[in-house]
């Protein structure tokens, strides 16, 4: 297991988000996460990136107890969440952005900042990756454009892009294809599933027929508890989860 977090609770106020969650996540698999609206989702996500903290249970990556960590030490464990575009972003070029994100990660800044000489060989470098990565994504000629005038669909490929530029062991996905088309949707996944065999990812996504198609594992969870786990046949047989959340 690359990920296991264990009895993960957490409430706001009188509220409990999360009521003892725990999830075991192999290594170099796609693992979905659905449930209704409100049912503590991106709560866990938060509680596994750093964000926020949970009080009780704990969270191991690696063998690694992760649960006391501030969010940049999660980072640069190679825990990547997605990027949202900013408006500071939508000013940006599309590669400026891809280059940001690669220097957000970096931890060797100050060697560097030392030793003017290997600067612009990693930028270059940079570069190099950036363009590649984007060409991979069939957004490689809009490397000079700004990300504001992008659509929305080569939005979301640009955010995947950055997920990438940071060179992630894991990444967090909330809802990465919402609001996208779903032929855009699926060409999304068949990038993020090409990524499989370097990047372990845990996703929050609502549509089915994505979770089907792409995850190895799905986890359903409700009013801050997991009701169901399975590979996605069993749980398109689970009827527990047919009758709550699939609606029928
Ligand atoms: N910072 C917060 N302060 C107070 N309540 C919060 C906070 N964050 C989340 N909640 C509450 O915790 C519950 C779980 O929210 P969460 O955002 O995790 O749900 P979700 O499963 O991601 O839902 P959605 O599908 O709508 O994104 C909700 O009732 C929400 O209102
Ligand atoms: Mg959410």
């Amino acid at each position: 297991m690359i990920l296991r977090v264990k009895d993960i609770k957490k409430s706001f106020g009188g509220l409990i988000a999360l009521d003892g969650v725990s999830l075991d996540i192999k290594k170099n698999t796609i693992v979905g996460l659905i449930g209704p609206n409100g049912s503590g989702k991106t709560t866990l996500i938060n509680v596994i990136s750093g964000f926020i903290q949970p009080e009780s249970g704990s969270i191991e990556f690696k063998g690694m107890d992760i649960s006391s960590m501030k969010p940049h030490q999660i980072a640069r464990l190679g825990i990547c969440r997605t990027f949202q575009l900013t408006r500071v972003f939508r000013h940006m070029t599309v590669l400026e952005c891809m280059l940001l994100a690669s220097k957000t990660h970096d931890t060797g800044i100050l060697k560097l900042f030392l030793n003017p000489g290997e600067v612009s060989k990693k930028q270059n470098a940079d570069i190099e990756r950036a363009r590649n990565i984007l060409e991979a994504l069939d957004i490689g000629h809009l490397g000079n454009e700004y990300a504001s005038s992008l659509s929305g669909g080569q939005q979301k490929l640009l955010s995947f892009g950055m997920v990438q530029m940071t060179q992630p062991g894991f990444v967090l996905f909330d809802e990465p294809v919402a609001g996208i088309n779903p032929t855009l949707a699926n060409k999304i996944f068949e990038k993020i599933e090409l990524e499989k065999k370097s990047t372990t990812f845990l996703v929050i996504e609502h549509n089915i027929d994505i979770l089907m198609n792409f995850c190895d594992e799905i986890y359903v969870m409700n009013k801050g508890k997991i009701t169901a786990f399975g590979t996605p046949q069993e749980i398109q047989c689970n009827k527990s989860v047919i009758d709550v959340y699939l609606g029928g």
